[in-house]
């Protein structure tokens, strides 16, 4: 494929951004190439500034999850946008997304938005902190959370860690606060309890880890964290950035059926506009600045024009068999990719809903460590060569895929192919 406009443009962006973008892994330098640079979308298919058409399996990092600019949400961004772009006043298209949430939603009772997931956990953990008055939080190996101080940590050698920070400009103050504990591991849960919990405020896990790896847990594990939390009084956040609206309208929680404290949500909730948000119980969100002490504010939060496109998203999400559906065209998918594949060739995938991960491992993965690093060489050859014939991913072997609502039987059987035929060659399988 012929990229030069791409190239052009990335080269004029290396002039003005840090790596040339303004978020690190579109780079591409976990798969050794260049970014390409993004022209317009419809439904499934993306196409780039040189002309060049792909079906997309990234859908903006999960937020698209009815496909590129679908014409029910386009039509709710511009009906909004013509009574102007923000008022930082109250908008009934809050009301219209916060009920339709709520009232479909079994485990909140009240919600905030904000305008990103990181901006949503960040104040989810002060809720926690504000209402407990504790304030040590514990986090897993292998979960993502967004990019706030006290959550970009790594775990130290031992079961359970004060975290070390991940990114350079983060005081040790801050993540000295900060437990690190291996996932689908009870014991590390009981250790950090034993030694910490009387200043434990939370527990905070993404319930279906899809950040670094689909590292899907077993359903018994969830349990044991909810029930000793509970029995410890320690709060536990439910982070649904990726899987709330995306594995069912309520999310993990409602998968699993299981009740968390406080839960953050983003990505679909706005439709593929900026929004994030975390709910709980009346009783919790109380502690919220007006009505309580936990101060959490945003210039441009409940943007009228995000809620509607968020509102159009989540009433198409709400129609019968809509996740059913997505699901199994996910299956049909994966189905399609591993065909002639056994696991025993060092390779299968994981799903949950329509997330699906590329997994070199013949084993199901369940913690951080448990990924082979040198497997990535795999996912690089295997992504250039897909990239070559019109297949988007996100540009790194530890990100999921998405499977949207506008992805046909023939999006999906051709793209499966493709993928089939470089999984073969990758692993010397002809
Ligand atoms: C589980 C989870 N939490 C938080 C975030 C941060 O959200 P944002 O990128 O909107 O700040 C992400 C982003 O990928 C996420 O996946």
């Amino acid at each position: 494929m012929i990229r030069t406009n791409s190239d052009k443009l990335y080269s004029k962006a290396k002039d003005l951004f840090p790596g040339g973008v303004n978020s690190p892994v579109r780079a591409f330098r976990s798969v050794k190439g260049d970014p390409i640079f993004i022209e317009k979308g419809n439904g499934a298919i993306i196409h780039d500034v040189d002309g060049n058409e792909y079906i997309d399996f990234c859908c903006s990092w999960g937020p698209l999850i009815l496909g590129h600019n679908h014409r029910g949400v386009r039509d709710s961004i511009v009906e909004a946008l013509d009574n102007g772009t923000s008022f930082g006043a109250p908008t009934a298209q809050e009301n219209q997304l916060g009920n339709l949430i709520i009232s479909n939603n079994r485990f909140i009772e009240k919600i905030r938005f904000t305008s990103s997931g990181t901006e949503a956990v960040m104040s989810a953990l002060r809720l926690a902190r504000g209402y407990s008055g504790k304030n040590k939080i514990l986090k897993f190996e292998g979960c993502y959370h967004g990019h706030m101080d006290a959550l970009l940590v790594n775990a130290g050698s031992g079961l359970v860690t004060l975290g070390t920070s991940s990114s350079a400009g983060i005081p040790e103050a801050y993540t000295n606060e900060t437990l690190v504990a291996p996932l689908n591991n009870k014991e590390a849960i009981e250790q950090a309890i034993a030694d910490h919990g009387d200043d434990l405020a939370c527990i905070i896990i993404e319930p279906i880890p899809a950040n670094n790896g689909l590292l899907i847990q077993d359903v018994e594990y969830l349990q044991f964290i909810r029930k000793i939390t509970k029995e410890n009084d320690i709060l536990l956040i439910f982070d649904e950035v990726i899987s709330g609206f995306r594995v069912g309208f309520e999310g993990a929680a409602g998968l699993y059926d299981i009740q968390p404290d406080i839960i953050t949500y983003g990505k679909i909730i706005g439709g593929g506009l900026p929004v994030g948000a975390y709910g709980a119980s009346k009783e919790i969100m109380g502690t919220v600045a007006p009505d309580g002490p936990v101060y959490q504010a945003g210039t441009l939060s409940g943007n009228p024009v995000a809620m509607s496109a968020g509102y159009a998203t989540l009433k198409e999400c709400l129609k019968p068999g809509f996740y059913k559906n997505l699901e199994e065209k996910t299956k049909f998918f994966i189905e399609q990719v591993t065909d002639g594949i056994p696991a025993e060739s060092g390779f299968h995938m994981q799903q949950a809903g329509s997330i699906f991960w590329l997994t070199f491992s013949s084993n199901r993965v369940m913690k951080a460590d448990e990924i082979d690093g040198g497997k990535m060489e795999f996912f690089i050859e295997l992504y250039s060569y897909i990239l070559e014939n019109g297949v988007y991913m996100g540009p790194s072997g530890y990100e999921v895929g998405f499977v949207s609502e506008a992805h046909s039987v023939e999006n999906l059987t051709q793209s499966a192919k493709i993928l089939n035929t470089g999984l073969k060659q990758v692993l010397d399988l002809h």
